[in-house]
Parts: structure tokens; C-alpha cells; sequence
């Protein structure tokens, strides 16, 4: 198939969380097996060094007007061949800022829902102008938009496209990786969006009465990622668990029903890995490596983990780490309820993350005061990451809901015992301990504790930590399950096959 992913991160370019791992490696395996792939993300220039990371990508030379937010804007398009894959870089001036895609120490950019309206836009054009190796991609392509940041592709394609008699061929799915975002603004803003008027009720969208701010509050908005899912016409989530979740009031955030209408064509893949930048026997960023037959390195990352943190170098005290956002997603208010207990007992704790500001305070006091049990790092450092999951014993990930989670997948295959929530892709990957089946000898590759409380999650910790105390075969068990799993994305690339097979068999959702 002719693919183009439309993406507001892709890895190594541009991450903030496990949006830019998938968007970086799940289009290289496809392109492995044969499918012609591009992504289509902007070309993000910050003005510091981040910026060498599009150093490889050339102007195509090739400039469209994008008709949009009352303006008529030019965007370029740049390009990068590597790996198999097209990386396609739509270039505005409203990319070139410094922060992260989504905004600064400021907060969120205020101008989002234009900047990633002009991405779509630049999306749907680039496999009709752009001739890559020679060759557009033409109109029989397949669109996956990932989030409600790309969410207006589908919408295009049926609005804009369709009724031209362009696109009658090519197919549109989106992928929901976090349903808590859905990219909601005003009303008056649908005018923005470069769409027909005829179109409102695709992104149209009313707030229930209880989340009206103010009494002669309509609670009319658009949402982008009610249009991808009312137009597309196969929806995806990041693991089967979550594809449940969001069909229930607890997990729709407002979009259950809506979703639950398109159960048919609702799929769950769970995500793969890069297994070839997260190897603990080749891992560039970790200082000694190790496998399955040969665990000495481990030890190693331990003892330098405590070393750089400035933690006691103890090699046999269990060592808890966290690596995430700092946001309400990730249960951080639960780990800090539950960090004063848990740093009564004989254990060292670290905590990478950036996010809330009240989080990120809590964390520098904790270190300030814990300082020989506890260290806060914050801020946004990937080969600390690396070193974290090597040199932990355990990873904890409490997280409220999580559409699938990589860091889980990444410490099993590091032989870091995951203590998680189980919910979501956490509750799907990994597979409570227990010690007596399979003969005695055990099975399982961590704990899914359940429901999300300080308590259970402490009790899961504690249980964790005797384990690995007192039952070194039970836990070398563990690491062992954990390690020998095929992470790789060849399973899921399977998956999204047989979908993109359905897809084309049927002809387009609203043509
Ligand atoms: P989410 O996408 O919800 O943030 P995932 O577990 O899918 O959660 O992916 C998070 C990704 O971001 C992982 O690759 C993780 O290592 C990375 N990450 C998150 N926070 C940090 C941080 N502070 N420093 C480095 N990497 C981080
Ligand atoms: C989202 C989710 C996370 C998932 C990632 C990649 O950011 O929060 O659970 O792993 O996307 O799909």
C-alpha cells in the first residue's frame, strides 16, 4: 500500500512522549514489508540544538497555499529519505519557535488549532504534488492520522476532496493514542478549519451542562477528533484494552457513545518497540551492556545509576524508578501520597519527568529532603531514560488510564520488573506473578495491581520488593519472561495489515 502517516511528533525528529516512538518506528517496519511509507510531520525549528535533527532534509522546492483562519498561508515542504521511509516536513513559519510541538514555559500555543489545521491541510496535498523518488503517491494512498493533532485528514478528504472527485480511492484511519485530548476549542472557530459550512455537524460539538464555565454558557464547540472519528473509516487504538476503555463512560471521556456506534470498525494493536534503540546489549546511552545469558551489566547500570545520581552505591537495595510526563494521566498524585510511606523502608527511588508544575516542585523538596533515598530529576533527557531502565530493579507506572504505555514494554525487555495499574495497554502487556503455576517454577512478568489506590499500589511495591528480597529465583523467573518477549513491531505490523486489507475491501465510510 501507499502509506502516509500524518503526525504532529516523529522520533528521533521531534518527541515529547510515546506519540514520537510509534510515529518514528511503526512506519519503518511497514516500509520493511514492502509498503511505500511516508510520515508527514512540521518541521519543528527551535533555535537551539534539537535543531540539527532536520539538518538531513532538503527543500522540495515545492510550495502550496493553504486557504484557512481567514488567510491564504504558504507552506514548504522539505524531506528526508532514511530507513525505507519518506519523512516529509511541512515547513511554516508558526513551526519555527522555541518549546516543545505543543508550547513553552508559557504554557500551550495559543494559535495550536491553526498550526495543526495547516499540517493537515499540507498532509492531504503532499501525495498529489510531491514527487518523491520520481513518483507521487497519487490518490490511492491510505491516510493514518495519529490524534486529534492530525484529525482533520479524514474530514478533508470527505469534505474537500471527495466531492471534487479527488480521493475516491484512498482510504483514512485515525489513531487514537490518548482520548483525553481531542483538540476542542470554540464554536466560532469551525470558520478556521478551510472547510465547507455544510460540515459544522461533523466537528460540532456541545460540553454537558456540568463542564459549562459559565451560566449563559451554550457549551457549543468544535471537536477535531469527534470529526476524525465520525469520518474515518477505520478507528485504531494503541491496545485492545483501551479500545474497550473508551467505549465506557469511565474511559470516553464524553466520546463513549459516539465510539461505541463504530464498534465495528473499532480495532485495538498493541504498540511495538524500537528494538534496536531500546537493546541493554547494545544500548548506546547505558555504560555496560548485558542479555539474557550474561546479567553482570546490569549490576553495573545500577551501581552507576546511584553513582551519577549521588545515591548510595548499594548494589542489593531495590531500586524503584519512574520515567513520564508529570501529569494527572500518569497517577503522579498517587506516588506522592505514597512516597513517604514507601521511603520508610529500605529502598532508593528515581523519578524522571517533566509536566505540572506543582509535581515538579514536589519532587526537587522530596530530594531535598530524602536526599539518601530519593532523587527527582526533572526535565526531559532520553538517554537518562536509558540508564534509569537499565539500572532499576523495578519501574513503577501507576498510571489512571494508559492506551498502551511504552515504558513498561521497554523495562521487561531491560529485566526492570513493571509494577503497574492495570489498565489499558499496561493491563494487556504485563502479566501479574504468580508463583504457582506452570509447575511451581512461576509465571508472569511483573504486577498489574488493581483498582488504582495508594494502598494497592504500595501493597504491589511491597510485594515487588520482598520478592526480589527474598526469592532470587522468583525474580530472576521474572526477568527472564520479561527479556525473552518479542517487543519488535513485526506482530503489530501484521495487524495493521489485516486492517488496512478491510479498509480498501469496503468502499469509504462517507464518500
Ligand atoms: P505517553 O506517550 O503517554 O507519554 P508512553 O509510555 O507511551 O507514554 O511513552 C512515553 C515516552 O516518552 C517513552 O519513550 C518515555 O521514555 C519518554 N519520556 C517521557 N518522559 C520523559 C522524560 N522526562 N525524559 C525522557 N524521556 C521521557
Ligand atoms: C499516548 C499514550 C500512551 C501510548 C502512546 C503511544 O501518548 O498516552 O499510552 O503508549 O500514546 O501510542
Amino acid at each position: 500500500y501507499n502509506i502516509v502517516f500524518v503526525s504532529s511528533e516523529a522520533s528521533p525528529y521531534s518527541k515529547t512522549g510515546g506519540l514520537g516512538d510509534v510515529c518514528g518506528s511503526l512506519p519503518i517496519a511497514l516500509a520493511a514489508r514492502e509498503h511505500r511509507v511516508m510520515v508527514v510531520t512540521p518541521r519543528y525549528l527551535s533555535g537551539g540544538p534539537s535543531d540539527k535533527k532536520f539538518a538531513g532534509a532538503v527543500d522540495l522546492d515545492c510550495r502550496i497555499k493553504v486557504s484557512c483562519s481567514g488567510g491564504v498561508h504558504e507552506v514548504a515542504f522539505f524531506h528526508e529519505y532514511r530507513a525505507g521511509v519518506d519523512w516529509v516536513f511541512v515547513d511554516h513559519p508558526s513551526f519555527h519557535r522555541p518549546g516543545n510541538p505543543y508550547g513553552d514555559a508559557y504554557g500551550a500555543f495559543g494559535d495550536n488549532q491553526f498550526r495543526f489545521t495547516l499540517l493537515s491541510h499540507a498532509a492531504c496535498e503532499a501525495p498529489l504534488v510531491l514527487p518523491l523518488g520520481g513518483f507521487t503517491y497519487g490518490e490511492k494512498c491510505l491516510f493514518l492520522a495519529n490524534d486529534w493533532h492530525t484529525g482533520l485528514v479524514p474530514v478533508l478528504l470527505a469534505a474537500k476532496y471527495r466531492p471534487y472527485g479527488v480521493y475516491k480511492d484512498a482510504r483514512s484511519i485515525v489513531v487514537i493514542h490518548n482520548l483525553a485530548h481531542q483538540g476542542v476549542e470554540p464554536a466560532s472557530t469551525y470558520n478556521n478549519f478551510g472547510l465547507p459550512p455544510e460540515w459544522y455537524g461533523a466537528l460540532g460539538w456541545v460540553f454537558p451542562t456540568w463542564a459549562r464555565t459559565h451560566a449563559l454558557d451554550t457549551g457549543e464547540a468544535v471537536n477535531i477528533l469527534k470529526g476524525a472519528i465520525v469520518t474515518a473509516d477505520r478507528i485504531l487504538t494503541v491496545s485492545q484494552g483501551y479500545s474497550w476503555e473508551i467505549t465506557t463512560p469511565e474511559g470516553g471521556n464524553g466520546l463513549h457513545e459516539l465510539l461505541g456506534s463504530r464498534k465495528s470498525v473499532l480495532n485495538g494493536i498493541t504498540n511495538g518497540i524500537d528494538v534496536d534503540e531500546w537493546n541493554p546489549s547494545l544500548d548506546e546511552h547505558i555504560p555496560s551492556h548485558y542479555s539474557l545469558d550474561d546479567l553482570s551489566g546490569k549490576i553495573e547500570c545500577k551501581i552507576a545509576l546511584q553513582r551519577e545520581l549521588g545515591l548510595p552505591v548499594r548494589p542489593d537495595c531495590p531500586l524503584i524508578g519512574f520515567v513520564g510526563r508529570l501529569d494527572y494521566q500518569k497517577g503522579i498524585d498517587i506516588i506522592l501520597s505514597g512516597t513517604p510511606d514507601l521511603l520508610q523502608d529500605d529502598v532508593q527511588f528515581i523519578m524522571l519527568g517533566s509536566g505540572e508544575k506543582q509535581y515538579e516542585d514536589w519532587m526537587r523538596a522530596t530530594e531535598a529532603t530524602i536526599k539518601d533515598k530519593f532523587r527527582g530529576w526533572v526535565g526531559f533527557n532520553v538517554p537518562i531514560s536509558h540508564r534509569i531502565t537499565a539500572g532499576c530493579d523495578i519501574l513503577l507506572m501507576p498510571s489512571r488510564f494508559e492506551p498502551c504505555g511504552l515504558n513498561q514494554l521497554y523495562a521487561m525487555r531491560y529485566g526492570t520488573i513493571p509494577v503497574v495499574h492495570g489498565t489499558g495497554g499496561l493491563g494487556d502487556t504485563v502479566k501479574t506473578f504468580n508463583p504457582f503455576a506452570d509447575e511451581g517454577k512461576g509465571e508472569g512478568t511483573g504486577w498489574a495491581f488493581k483498582p488504582l489506590t495508594r494502598e494497592t499500589m504500595l501493597d504491589a511495591l511491597w510485594v515487588a520488593i520482598e520478592t526480589y528480597r527474598k526469592h532470587k529465583s522468583s525474580w530472576l523467573g521474572l526477568m527472564k519472561r520479561g527479556m525473552e518477549r518479542d517487543y519488535s513491531w513485526d506482530n503489530a505490523a501484521v495487524q495493521y495489515e489485516q486492517v488496512f486489507k478491510w479498509v480498501f475491501t469496503d468502499p469509504p465510510y462517507v464518500s
